[in-house]
This record gives structure tokens, sequence and C-alpha cells, in this order.
């Protein structure tokens, strides 16, 4: 492992301080209710699944989401792909047993393999790098896509919208659709060049801060600045479960720059939380803090309150964004995990009800999602049923919105607060 972590150590960094600073700064607009966050990725990124197809479907659906919601909210919309590092993952249980055999858990493709054999779930410190190689080719070439424009993307034809069809709101969604492309027309027609040539759409990287000795090893104090950061994302989040605040995770989070999320759900106390905040963010230094809460379509109307107020007391800028994925996760009668669409847009929408009521204001959200057409949530416009998620599930820990679920949650975010059922 000390080998590992010293080669990774001496290998140029992933993203630059430059890059992260601003991240802070567009976070600390949509702190203010002046942009919106959008963040999105498959649960845990694999080895395997890094490839051009995989990129290219994703980046499409984040930056078509971004024109549906940046259309909807007239607000920037600031992508951040959960991307480039999303490879180490936080498990409830130590050990996995099938057909009475037990074994250690799967961690991620940074810490052992999926493969239910001995051999394969023994953590191996190679990992590490190869989780580093596999990030820098994903953003290396997500920066040249977008370099090169990525074009047409506004093209109506590009878009994959036959489902918009089966929607029963299907007069309204064509009307998004039509009214983009057409506010895109005009653009071009002004400007007298395409958009994507005129305005950089760019992406930021995140993933969950897990794996320690990963992250500190990309760690370095920057002369120029005068401080730490964290250099193989721009957006590392804690996961509720490592945020114990006399824990490890905290206190390296604590000595590191970048702009951080941390999860929050059910269980998290107004003291805890305020703790963490004080210890994260000493000078409230704005775009430093995203809270990601992820409570769950019943229970998000009597959790989020206290924790809305137990912040501002702490007087510290904070983002909230909705992660209604995590708190609505369930498992089909056969034991196969999934989400149900309509509970994960009334938790969508019981957290900008719950922000406008109390003068606070729902700033991003946070979505596990592909651009591939999987079959892991069911529900949405095609109406998938637990029986169809046989077909296509290729996650390897949570289920994910498929292209067409996902464009449907950011048609149904763009018209929240217009009474689109
Ligand atoms: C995740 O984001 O994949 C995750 C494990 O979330 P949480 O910590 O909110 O359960
Ligand atoms: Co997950």
């Amino acid at each position: 492992m000390e080998r590992a972590i010293g080669d990774l150590s001496r290998l140029p960094p992933i993203v630059t301080s430059w890059e992260i600073e601003a991240l802070k700064d567009q976070i600390a607009l949509a702190q203010r209710g002046d942009a919106f966050v959008l963040q999105g990725g498959d649960c845990a990124e694999t080895f395997d699944e890094c490839t051009s197809e995989n990129i290219v479907a994703k980046l499409k659906i984040l930056l078509q989401m971004s024109l549906v919601m940046l259309h909807g909210l007239k607000k920037p919309v600031v992508r951040v792909g959960r991307m480039a590092g999303q490879y180490a993952k936080p498990r409830s249980a130590d050990t996995e047993t099938r057909d009475g055999v037990s074994l250690p858990s799967f961690r991620g493709d940074l810490v052992n393999r999926s493969a239910f054999t001995p051999a394969d779930r023994i953590p191996d410190p190679q990992l590490i790098l190869r989780g580093y190689e596999r990030a820098a080719l994903t953003l290396n070439f997500v920066r040249s896509l977008i370099d090169g424009g990525f074009a047409d993307l506004h093209h109506p034809e590009n878009w994959d919208l036959d489902w918009v069809g089966h929607s029963k709101t299907a007069d309204r969604y064509h009307e998004i659709v039509r009214s983009i492309s057409d506010s895109l027309d005009f653009l071009e027609s002004i400007l007298g060049r395409a958009v994507h040539q005129t305005q950089r759409a760019d992406i930021y990287a995140a993933h969950e801060g897990l794996h320690l000795s990963y992250e500190q090893a990309q760690t370095r104090y920057l002369d120029h600045r005068k401080r730490w950061y964290d250099l193989t994302t721009h957006f590392p989040w804690i996961g509720m479960r490592t945020a114990q605040i006399d824990g490890a995770h905290v206190e390296y989070f604590r000595g590191i720059s970048n702009p951080m999320g941390i999860k929050i759900g059910p269980g998290m106390t107004v003291e805890w939380l305020q703790n963490l905040i004080r210890v994260l963010n000493p000078n409230n230094e704005p775009g430093r803090i995203s809270l990601i809460h992820r409570f769950g379509a019943t229970a998000i109307e009597d959790g989020l309150p206290p924790l809305i107020k137990a912040v501002r007391e702490t007087g510290s800028p904070v983002l909230w964004v909705c992660d209604p994925m995590h708190g609505n996760t369930e498992s089909t009668a056969d034991g196969t995990k999934t989400r149900r669409f309509d509970k994960i847009v009334a938790e969508l929408e019981a957290a900008h009800d719950v922000h406008q009521s109390m003068g606070s204001y729902l700033g991003g959200i946070h979505l596990e999602l592909t651009g591939e057409n999987v079959t892991e949530c069911t529900g949405g416009a095609r109406g998938l049923t637990d029986g169809d998620l046989a077909r296509t599930y290729k996650s390897t820990v949570d289920p994910r919105l498929n292209y067409e679920q996902a464009m449907e949650v950011a048609m149904r975010l763009s018209g929240l607060g217009k009474n689109l059922d």
C-alpha cells in the first residue's frame, strides 16, 4: 500500500486549483439563488465501463438535462458529474453471503473486485493507481469533447425523445423541447455562430471522498494560494456513514480548500450538523458547503425543516441540494434493488415546497443516472415495472435513472412551482 500511495503522490493532479475555485464561485452563486447545480452520474463507476460510448452518453445526458433546466428555471445551471473517481463505496455490511458462502463485501473498483471469489475480494493497493488512471482518462476525454464543441447538441434529432409521447404531460414536454430549440436557433442567428462555440459547457467532477489514502496522495499545498487542495476532484463529498465529528474523514476535509458536499438524512441531528458546519466552514466561506439531503419521500417533510433552521443559526451560507435517490431505495419481491420514479419526483417536489415555505432555496439536485437505456428504476413515462428490471440491470450497487427517466426528472424540475403534474 505504501508503495502505491507513494507512486500516486508523485503523479500529476487530475484537476487544478483554478478549476476548483471557479466551481466554488459558482456554488456561491447558487447559494444566493442565482444558479442551480445539477450533480449526476453512476452510483459506482467501474473500470470496465470507462469507455468512449459511456462517457459520451453521460456527457450528453448531463448537457441535455442542463439545457432543459436552464430553460425552465431561467438560471445558469452548474454541471457536476459523479464521475472520474466515483470508485469507492461505503457498505452497510462487511460481508456478503451467497449460497451459504460469506466473503468480504465489494467496496468499489478502487479497493477490490466485484466477482464473488475469495481472491477477487482481497483489497489490492494497485487498484488506486488503476483508478487514478481511469479518472484521468475520463476527464481528459470529457475536456476534449467539450473543447471540440460536442456539436449539434441542440438539434432535436440528436435528442432521444420518443418517450415524451408516452407521458401524461406529452404536450407540455413537446412545448419545452420546441421552445428550447427555437431559443437556440434564435441565439445562433443573432450571434452568427453555434452556441457551443460561444459558451463553454464546463463540467466539474465529484465523488465521495471515502478512500482517504487515495485522496491524501493527491492532496497538495499550493504555495501560490497558501492552502491545501484535494486534486483528485473538484468536489468531494462526505457520506453520512463517515461524517463523525471526531472521525478521520472530517479531519481530512477540514484541511482542504475544495468546495464539499455533506450527505444528510434521517439520523442527522441538529447538534451534529451545526458542529459539522462549524468545523468544516469556520470562516463562513461562501461556496464551501453543500448539504445534500436524502430523506426519502415519506420522511423529508418532518426531517428537513429542523435542519434548515439549525443551519441558519450557524451563519454559514450553504447550498441545499436534494438527492431524491438514496432515501427511496427498495427491494422487489425477488430481492432486486430498485427505486420508483414517482417517489423520486415526490421527494423532489416536497424538497422544493419545504424550502420555499421556510424562505430557503433549493439550489441543486443530486441524481444517480446513466445515459444508457438501462432498466434499474421503475416508473417514468414508459411505465417500467418490476418485471422489466431483469432486462438491462447493470449497476453493481444502486439503481440509476436511465436516459429517458433522467430527462423526465429534468422536465419535472423545470416545471416545479408551475403546477406541472
Ligand atoms: C451514494 O451517494 O452512492 C451513497 C452511498 O449515498 P449515501 O451516503 O447518501 O447513502
Ligand atoms: Co448510491
